[in-house]
């Protein structure tokens, strides 16, 4: 069974603000993306892994992952997109041709992924065709418009999606297409897109660690976890 990984590193990290994109911020001496990848390949069950990265930022993801990571499998490196989706696609298009099984897809900005983790994630997947990370709701949830709560949601049946997220092969590239096909290019995830089609997603127990780091609050995180 061949399962191959894509990593969207191809954001600008706005919300986080700094010189670089967060992807390149060291946790414990060791930049986020070159964590994540470790991990990936620590589980020993990757066969390869695609980085959409953008094009200024390509040369020092390369050197990122080479002076990190101990890759005894391939990892490319291709030109990503203008949204996650866009940067997902050019990935699986990276992948044309190498037929895997299965498509592992983890965000950089997530470096507190376990390899045990992403084990359970293709391990449910292989049953179910794909498998999505998450954890439940442990607050309270509601909608709101214009700051006003206009309905509780029921808890226990609230999920909070995280990263890793597999699918059988053709199923996500059926999923990315029919998505390119019907003009939605701002797809929260992968699992959204797979979603539409009417595909079944099982949930796998993530863990709250698994956090993406997004607001520069996030980073006080790393003290404690990484
Ligand atoms: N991503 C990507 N291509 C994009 C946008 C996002 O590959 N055009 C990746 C990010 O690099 C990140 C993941 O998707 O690993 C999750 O996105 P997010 O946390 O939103 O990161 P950014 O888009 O970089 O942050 P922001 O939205 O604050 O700009
Ligand atoms: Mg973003």
């Amino acid at each position: 069974m061949k399962v191959w990984g894509i990593v969207p590193a191809a954001g600008i990290g706005e919300r986080m603000g700094g010189t670089a994109p967060k992807q390149f911020l060291e946790i414990g001496g060791v930049p986020m993306l070159a964590r994540v990848i470790d991990a990936l390949l620590r589980s020993g069950i990757i066969g390869g892994v695609t980085v959409p990265v953008r094009d200024a930022e390509r040369e020092k993801a390369e050197k990122t992952v080479a002076k990190f990571v101990d890759a005894d499998v391939p990892v490319l490196f291709v030109t990503g997109g203008q949204t996650r989706q866009e940067s997902v696609y050019r990935g699986l298009a990276s992948v044309e041709g190498k037929n895997p099984d299965f498509i592992l897809i983890h965000d950089a900005a997530r470096p507190f992924i376990s390899p045990d983790i992403v084990r359970r994630a293709v391990d449910v997947a292989r049953d179910a065709g794909a498998s999505v990370v998450g954890i439940p709701a442990t607050d309270a949830m509601a909608l709101s418009r214009d700051g006003i709560i206009t309905e509780y949601l029921p808890r226990d049946a609230l999920v909070c999606i995280q990263t890793p997220q597999v699918f059988r092969y053709d199923l996500v590239v059926s999923a990315h297409e029919a998505a390119v096909r019907d003009g939605i290019t701002g797809a929260a995830d992968d699992a959204e897109l797979v979603l539409r089609l009417g595909g079944k997603i099982v949930v796998v127990r993530g863990s709250p660690d698994n956090i993406k780091i997004t607001y520069p609050a996030d980073i006080s995180r790393m003290g404690t976890t990484g």
